[in-house]
């Protein structure tokens, strides 16, 4: 029987615990043994009772339920080569031969390093006295899939990331909240919200609640007339009998010298121009709760998926990652989605941020 990890790692999204049941099921439907590793990278690295086999029923209630109850970790000694040492002999001792990690660029990444190292990984673990010949004879090839679990949507090669709806409608229904009060007292408000050195949670959010203005890390204002402007934009509005304002800021906006845009700066700005004004910072609201329906859907679909892609795989194909591509789920290579995804950030930093719409969307046409 096939065993197969799987692990959460890096912040949590709104969606884990979905893709953990989906995969948990899947598994054990085409008679595969499913390992759950508890805490991410850290449990991979502590073994013990960090690696628990899981049944039907443990999965049990795990739909609709917020962050991740495997838990994770931002771990620091899987960066190491002593913890991915650590993490391939427990791997061994457990008789895992596949892992399915869940988790943004980041998890992925680490996840593909393994995979790359495992032979020389190995060979050490028998050097060492560690495991014998016999232990590791095996597990000559280590199958790594990846699902994409993260609120920020900023993944390359897939349409959209498990959380990030959920988070979507999070600071929808908050913005709805805050405008309601802006209304009441005729004042502006300016809402952070998360999506790291992605604008996609701010844009999604500012149309979907119908914003005044909305800054993002891809489109950049020009540095000496976004200030002017966007008060002259307000005050028009106010004249014009407007009594709620609502901007949105992505918390990696950026002018397009690079300079970032805070909420506090912009409240400053409308307070000069005599506009009551408050900063909500939605913080991590956004990250917590209950999945909504489009994202316990997406999970479960992805853990049939990332089962399948287990099965399927053999050593000398790349890892993949399950994506989302027009709405029909296909595989990517996932070190080359992480790689573009790090280029995505190399161009916004070069200021060429034509280059970057391109890199996450080949199609994107101005
Ligand atoms: O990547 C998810 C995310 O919530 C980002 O949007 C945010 O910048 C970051 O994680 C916050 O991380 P932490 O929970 O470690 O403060």
């Amino acid at each position: 029987k096939k065993r197969i990890g799987l692990l959460t790692s890096g912040g949590d999204s709104s969606g884990m615990n979905a893709v953990v049941r989906s995969i948990v099921r899947v598994a054990i439907s085409r008679g595969c043994e499913p390992y759950a590793i508890y805490e991410g990278y850290e449990g991979l690295v502590q073994g013990g009772n960090m690696i628990k086999k899981f049944e039907w029923s443990d999965v049990r209630g795990y739909l609709s339920v917020g962050g991740t109850l495997i838990r994770t970790a931002r771990c620091q000694s899987f960066r190491e080569h002593k913890g991915r040492l650590q993490a391939a002999h427990n791997l061994i001792k457990n008789g895992i031969d596949a892992l399915i990690v869940c988790g943004g660029d980041g998890t992925l990444t680490g996840a593909d390093t393994l995979r790359s190292e495992w032979p020389s990984l190995l060979k050490e673990l028998v050097q060492t006295g560690k495991l014998t010949e016999e232990e590791v004879a095996p597990h000559t090839y280590l199958t790594i899939v990846g699902i994409v679990c993260s609120i920020d949507n900023d993944m390359a090669l897939t349409d959209i990331t498990i959380g990030a709806v959920t988070s979507l409608h999070r600071i929808c229904e908050a913005v709805d909240s805050i405008s309601s009060t802006a209304f009441s007292h005729s004042r502006a408000f300016v809402i952070e919200v998360m999506g790291r050195h992605c604008g996609w949670l701010a844009l999604m959010a500012a149309i979907s609640s119908g914003a005044d203005y909305v800054f993002i890390p891809e489109r950049p204002p020009e540095a000496e007339k976004w200030k002017k402007e966007m008060c002259d934009t307000i005050e028009k509005q106010r004249e014009a009998g407007k009594r709620n304002t609502i901007i949105i800021v992505a918390e990696g906006a950026i002018d397009d010298n690079l300079e970032p845009i805070k909420a506090d700066d912009i409240r400053k700005l409308l307070v000069d121009a005599k506009i009551d004004t408050r900063v909500t910072t939605l913080g991590h609201i956004q990250r917590g709760g209950r999945p909504c329906a489009y994202d316990r859907n997406l999970a479960t679909l992805q853990g049939v998926e990332a089962v399948e892609a287990v099965l399927r795989a053999t050593p000398d194909t790349s890892s993949p990652m399950i994506s989302v591509r027009e709405n029909k789920f296909v595989c990517e290579p996932l070190m080359k989605a992480v790689e573009l995804t790090h280029q995505v950030a190399e161009a916004i930093a070069e200021k060429n941020f034509r280059r970057a719409m391109e890199l996450r969307d080949p199609e994107f046409n101005e």
